[in-house]
């Protein structure tokens, strides 16, 4: 009898669909924000310095995560390639996480120390000069540009807020860190301690 007034009433219907279905959602994202595996960082995972978080600023700014994925699923074929899975525990000082979901590239979780710097600064400048079939566009302009680091001390104290355990000393020192420096160093810093911390054990 009352299922009948439901289903003759869209609108109610939508309502107690909606209702139903947050239910769920409590239940399977609730628990999330308060177990330990997720919300903890792991062993030895330290904030960004001055210079790699300008690095994974202009990551963010030059698109790099609508062709590269920073998460490698727990898959024979990905951790064969790519080594260890990504954990929930080596992305809790990233705001926002680098994830993504779209691998025209391959994944970078793990990109960290797999090449040298000069790899990393000629592939940017022309990608087809190390990977002749390489369809990655270039960054010429990293190499000319420099960072003043105006707004690097802010940022760390922002990411503070948001419980990343930057120090005085670190924000303190943050400008000096970085400016002047092209752009290139800041983003192949970056590049270079990504997933460095589980990369080995396999
Ligand atoms: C249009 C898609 C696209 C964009 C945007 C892009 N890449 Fe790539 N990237 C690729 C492809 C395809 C490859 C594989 C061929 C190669 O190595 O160049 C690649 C390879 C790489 C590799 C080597 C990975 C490995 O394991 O061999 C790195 C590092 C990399 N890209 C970094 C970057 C960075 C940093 C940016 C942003 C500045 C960027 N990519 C933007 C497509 C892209």
């Amino acid at each position: 009898m009352n299922h009948d007034i439901v289903e003759r009433h869209v609108g109610l219907l939508v309502v107690l669909t909606f209702v139903a279905l947050s239910f769920g959602g409590l239940v399977e994202i609730v628990p999330l924000m308060f177990q330990k595996q997720t919300t903890q960082p792991i062993e030895g995972l330290r904030p960004l310095t001055a210079l790699q978080l300008e690095g994974r600023d202009i990551y963010m700014r030059e698109g790099c995560a609508n062709c590269h994925s920073q998460m490698i699923r727990a898959l024979r074929s990905e951790t064969e390639r790519y080594g260890h899975y990504s954990v929930a525990g080596e992305s809790v000082y990233d705001f926002p996480h680098l994830w993504g979901s779209k691998r025209t590239g391959p994944d970078l979780a793990r990109v960290g120390e797999r090449y040298s710097d000069e790899w990393h600064r000629a592939h940017l400048y022309n990608p087809r000069d190390v990977v002749p079939e390489s369809n990655m566009p270039a960054y010429p302009w990293l190499f000319e540009r420099t960072l003043d680091g105006k707004h690097t001390a802010r940022k760390m104290e922002v990411l503070r807020k948001l419980g990343v355990p930057y120090t005085d000393e670190d924000i303190a020192g943050a400008q000096e860190a970085v400016a002047g420096k092209p752009e290139i160093d800041a983003l192949v810093a970056y590049l270079q301690q990504l997933g460095t911390l589980l990369k080995f054990q396999r």
